[in-house]
């Protein structure tokens, strides 16, 4: 029990055999009516188990979550992919922005007569065959899912990486599970709750690399493409949603907006936790362009050797034991460190099985922490 009497406890391994070393619940809090030394043990609690999971929220205002949100990051303010989303991105069609909060945004599935002061919402969680290049066939669809992307929240271009993002489950439709087959050519699958969000740990991540592996990403930054969701419009994904095929369909600069190469993102491979000093990979892999290893100077600037030096890297701490797959109940606020764990929507639903989320983050007031406590380049 801390000292205010709220119990912060780890989360329960969600299957025998799981491997999972992060997220913890805290019970009691009253988000709506948070002091700032409840928000202290909430803090760090993220920083140190990086999946915070908070229950019984019904009735949580998307104002008290915005601020709780904010808390993390005074100074940041606008939301994690800017004003207006161009509708030529790929998250376009996801997300719809609660009016008078721009900073929350309404996600789910199925049809909502009204909520948050708008009527008629016709909500679709995005499913894995309008972006896989090989989707689980019809015929299996109600019963086998892959993860859809793996990622971190971000813009990747002009604006930084939320420090943390909150989700909260309004309503969730109850009762079935799903196989999540990786289809990569191993064997591995893993059963999940059906709309699961599933989360790694970037920790995890940097703990699994050869010894070679962590000297040269300890020296090596990602440059990430300006306007990545418009530029990658056209990619497919590889099935276990860990980065994309490089079939040559991304667009040229003649397609996109202008470019200012100002607002090109360039961060570290490796992200150190502000509070515990651990270091995690955190690499985006479907927005990458480049790799800059500092120490050699060598760039690389083959897309496609770019995408499997990635994939390579971060396929080992995806693997089922190393993942938390959230088993939604209606009430959850979950808010996950964004500078330290990659994160996957999941599953398909049928028609009929509503889904209604809230979403908020905010771009970040600087760039995630390097290694060596540099912060960009
Ligand atoms: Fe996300």
């Amino acid at each position: 029990m801390g000292s205010l009497g709220f119990e912060v406890t780890p989360l329960e391994k969600p299957f025998k055999g799981s491997a999972i070393d992060f997220g913890a619940e805290i019970s009691g809090i009253d988000v709506e009516n948070l002091t700032d030394a409840t928000f202290d043990i909430i803090r760090a609690a993220l920083y140190k188990h990086s999946v915070v999971v908070l229950k019984n929220q019904e009735g949580l205002s998307s104002r008290a979550q915005y601020e709780l949100t904010r808390r993390f990051d005074p100074a940041a303010n606008l939301y994690s992919h800017g004003k207006t989303i161009d509708k030529r991105s790929v998250l376009h069609k996801d997300l719809t922005t609660v009016p008078n909060q721009p900073q929350v945004q309404i996600i789910g599935h199925g049809k909502v007569d009204e909520y948050e002061g708008l009527q008629d919402l016709q909500l679709t969680h995005p499913h894995h065959r309008t972006f896989h290049k090989h989707p689980v066939p019809l015929e299996e669809d109600r019963d086998v899912t892959h993860f859809y992307r793996w990622h971190i929240d971000s813009a990747m271009y002009e604006l930084d990486p939320p420090r943390v993002t909150s989700l909260f489950a309004a309503r969730v439709p109850k009762g079935r599970r799903q196989t999540l087959r990786y289809d990569d050519g191993s064997d591995e699958s893993l059963d999940v709750p059906l709309g699961t969000t599933a989360f790694i740990s970037g920790y995890r991540m940097f703990d699994l690399l050869s010894d070679e592996d962590k000297a040269w990403v300890l020296e090596s930054y990602v440059e990430y493409a300006a306007h990545p969701y418009i530029w990658m419009s056209q990619c497919k994904a590889r099935s276990n949603g860990l980065g994309l095929f490089s079939d040559g369909l991304e667009l040229d600069a003649s397609q996109l907006p202008p470019v200012d190469e100002a607002k090109i993102r360039r961060y570290p491979m490796v992200w150190k936790n502000p509070e515990t000093g651990r270091l995690a990979l955190m690499m985006y892999p479907i927005p990458a362009r480049r790799i800059i290893n500092m120490k050699t100077g060598v760039v690389v600037d083959d897309l496609k050797t770019v995408r499997e030096t990635i994939y390579r890297l971060q396929r080992p701490a995806i693997s089922p034991q190393y993942v938390y797959p959230h088993d939604w109940v209606e009430g959850d606020l979950v808010l996950f460190h964004n500078h330290g764990v990659l994160h996957s929507i999941v599953g398909a639903f049928t028609e009929g099985e509503v889904r209604l989320f809230r979403q908020c983050n905010m771009a970040a007031s600087q760039p995630p922490l390097g290694p060596n406590d540099s912060i960009s380049i």
